[in-house]
């Protein structure tokens, strides 16, 4: 069996059934698009064309969306989409030397589309899968994991003979959950509706007032009090509250939620639907990064299951007026969608730019509707609250911070995988249950988290002393720290949604210092320059992505210096060139070549 190639007109075939699964809505724009593209290869200047006026909109609202998303193209990009994760843990893995190895094998330069039109392989930030890396997406539904060289040398002659995916092995494409500690959420997963029939039993605000004991703060990053964030948004008038899911996961290092999709898809909407109980909501979302887009099916089949034992839709469990269902929404390739005001206007079909706060979700949201927005993890520990009540939680862990946290840990240790521990945890006791060797660096939180060095592997994990959203990145001896935060610098500056500019051009800026640095050209005046662009970021970008931007940067300098003085080419000033040789032209030009014609001579 060979591919027939995919047709890159939308044919009114094909557009219609989309359009009418979404009801033609325009804020379905993302998922039409995105459906669009997977029956077509590609998106057409004429499939374009037809989308707007069948959505009500202008073709520039169109074009705008889709340059604004990673996943979505305007250009044939093959019928082989080959992306390799490009996290720190990949190239840790070996991941660049495993793309040069099939660009070469297929003839192809990364980025570019092959010369019959078949393959194109790029790098993409990321894909959540680090426990089990080097990995990559394929025409962005699949996932190969644990590539090797063995593995690319098959990859190349399948696709040379144009062998369709389904014919490949199908153990390239499993993911593993890699559950290493389990306690309250990861262990094994109660009988749906138990936990809805706790809080139904308990009623809307005992079950508010149970949430508000727990003192559960969410798991996204921020830390915000989950109760108070239900209470803000049942305040807020409105004629519908809305639910929504934050499955975007795209901070690097981060692959809890994906586990927790897999294994405890239950007890998120179980989560959901209780958080939908207090609110009076009968909407729900789950924002499913395009990463994950391999878990679709199977989250889909969990919600027809809640639909059919009553556990979604009309009547919940009996009770009347109880009306909730969920939908999922599969997000395109941006960072900046995690951040939840981003993700909403995502979820309304447009480019996901942060919006101008306040209004705040809970009071304007999803088109204007009091909205609420939680992590994955948040919703699953609501459930174990509504089951087992809010004082039962607020034991486990320190004073303020209450419960268990789940970890994704990676880099270099014996044990990747997810790991569960309650608040209050050490640093170093992590290391020791991961098999981690030599450690130099652990990263908690990811990029825009906090880089520890040995001598704080005593602190705890914690919104009081280290916060974190469940990245656990393991660096040994043998790494070069400068390395993993230039890196970092150029995912940054890759994911800046461009709309503020101390972030569109001081996450550039960062990232073409870190190169000066990394090629010779550095000198101590450009360590200077990063820490100002830094103050600089933290106060006046718009969003949380700028402001953490140079967080791994700063605490890399102020930790780690002599990855970066070893760097150095003096003390004070270097240009980010080689003055002498840029001076070669005219030396030509003027027939001069004497001693006196470069530069280090002269006093
Ligand atoms: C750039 C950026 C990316 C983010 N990515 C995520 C994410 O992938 N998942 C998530 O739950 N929260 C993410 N957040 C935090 C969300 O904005 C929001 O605080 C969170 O979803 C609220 O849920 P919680 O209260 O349960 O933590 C991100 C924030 C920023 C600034
Ligand atoms: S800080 Fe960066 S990501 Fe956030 S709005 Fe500004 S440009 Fe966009």
């Amino acid at each position: 069996m060979v591919f027939a190639s995919p047709s890159s007109n939308a044919s009114t075939g094909q557009l219609a059934p989309v359009l009418a699964r979404y009801g033609a809505q325009p804020h379905a724009l993302v998922q039409i698009l995105r459906e669009l593209q997977a029956l077509q290869g590609w998106l057409s200047p004429e499939t374009l064309s037809q989308v707007a006026p069948a959505l009500g909109l202008t073709l520039a609202q169109v074009q705008g969306v889709v340059g604004f998303y990673r996943f979505l193209h305007t250009q044939p990009v093959g019928d082989y989409r080959v992306l390799f994760s490009d996290n720190v843990s990949d190239r840790m893995l070996g991941s660049e030397a495993l793309l040069a190895d099939l660009c070469q094998r297929l003839g192809v330069t990364p980025g570019r589309l092959s010369g019959d039109g078949r393959v194109s392989v790029d790098r993409t930030s990321c894909t959540g899968l680090c426990d089990q890396g080097p990995a990559l997406l394929i025409n962005h539904h699949q996932v190969v994991t644990h590539l090797d060289a063995e593995r690319v040398a098959q990859m190349a002659e399948l696709m040379r003979a144009r062998v369709p995916l389904a014919l490949w092995p199908a153990q390239w494409f499993e993911v593993h959950d890699n559950i290493r500690r389990a306690e309250l959420l990861l262990g094994e997963p109660a009988a749906p509706g138990v936990a809805l029939a706790a809080a139904l039993a308990r009623g809307a605000d005992a079950m508010l007032a149970e949430m508000k004991r727990s003192n559960l703060r969410g798991r996204g990053g921020a830390g915000f009090g989950t109760g108070l964030k239900w209470e803000l948004c049942r305040q807020s008038p409105g004629a519908e509250h809305v639910v929504v899911c934050n499955a975007d996961e795209g901070e690097p290092g981060t692959f809890k939620d994906r586990v927790l999709l897999r294994r405890h898809a239950h007890d998120l909407f179980e989560g959901m639907s209780i958080a939908a109980f207090v609110l009076g909501a009968r909407q729900g979302f789950v924002y499913l990064r395009g990463e994950y887009r391999f878990l679709l099916e199977h989250v889909q089949s969990v919600l027809q299951q809640r639909r059919d034992a009553g556990l979604l839709g009309p009547s919940i469990l009996g009770q009347a007026g109880f009306d909730f269902d969920i939908a999922i929404h599969v997000g395109a390739g941006a960072y900046v969608c995690g951040e939840e005001s981003a993700l909403i206007e995502s979820l309304e079909g447009k480019r996901g730019t942060p919006r101008i706060r306040p209004p705040f979700p809970v009071e304007h949201g999803y088109l204007g509707h009091p909205t609420v927005v939680n992590n994955v993890e948040t919703f699953c520990a609501a459930s174990q609250i509504a089951r087992h009540g809010g004082a039962w939680w607020a034991e486990i862990g320190t004073t303020q911070s209450s419960g268990t946290k789940i970890h994704s840990v990676s880099g270099d240790c014996e044990r990747p995988g997810v790991y569960e521990y309650p608040f209050g945890t050490r640093i170093a006791h992590m290391l020791e249950d991961c098999g981690a060797r030599d450690t130099q660096a652990v990263l908690v939180g990811g990029p825009s988290g906090l880089c520890l060095s040995p001598y704080e592997f005593g602190r705890r994990i914690a919104f009081e002393d280290v916060s974190t959203a469940g990245a656990f990145m393991v660096f040994d001896r043998s790494r070069d720290m400068f390395e993993v935060a230039r890196s970092f610098a150029h995912f940054f500056a890759h994911e800046s949604c461009g709309f503020c500019t101390p972030c569109r051009v001081g996450t550039a800026l960062v990232a073409k210092r870190m190169d000066k640095l990394a090629s010779g050209q550095g000198s101590r005046y450009d360590i200077d320059v990063l820490f100002e662009l830094d103050r600089l970021m933290h106060t006046t970008t718009h969003c949380g992505l700028g402001a953490s931007a140079c967080n791994l940067l700063h605490d890399t300098i102020l930790k780690f210096r002599p990855a970066y003085e070893q760097r150095l080419r003096s003390l004070y000033f270097e240009p980010g060139f080689d003055l002498d040789a840029e001076l070669s032209t005219a030396r030509r030009m003027t027939g001069r070549d004497d001693v006196g014609a470069h530069l280090e001579n002269w006093t």
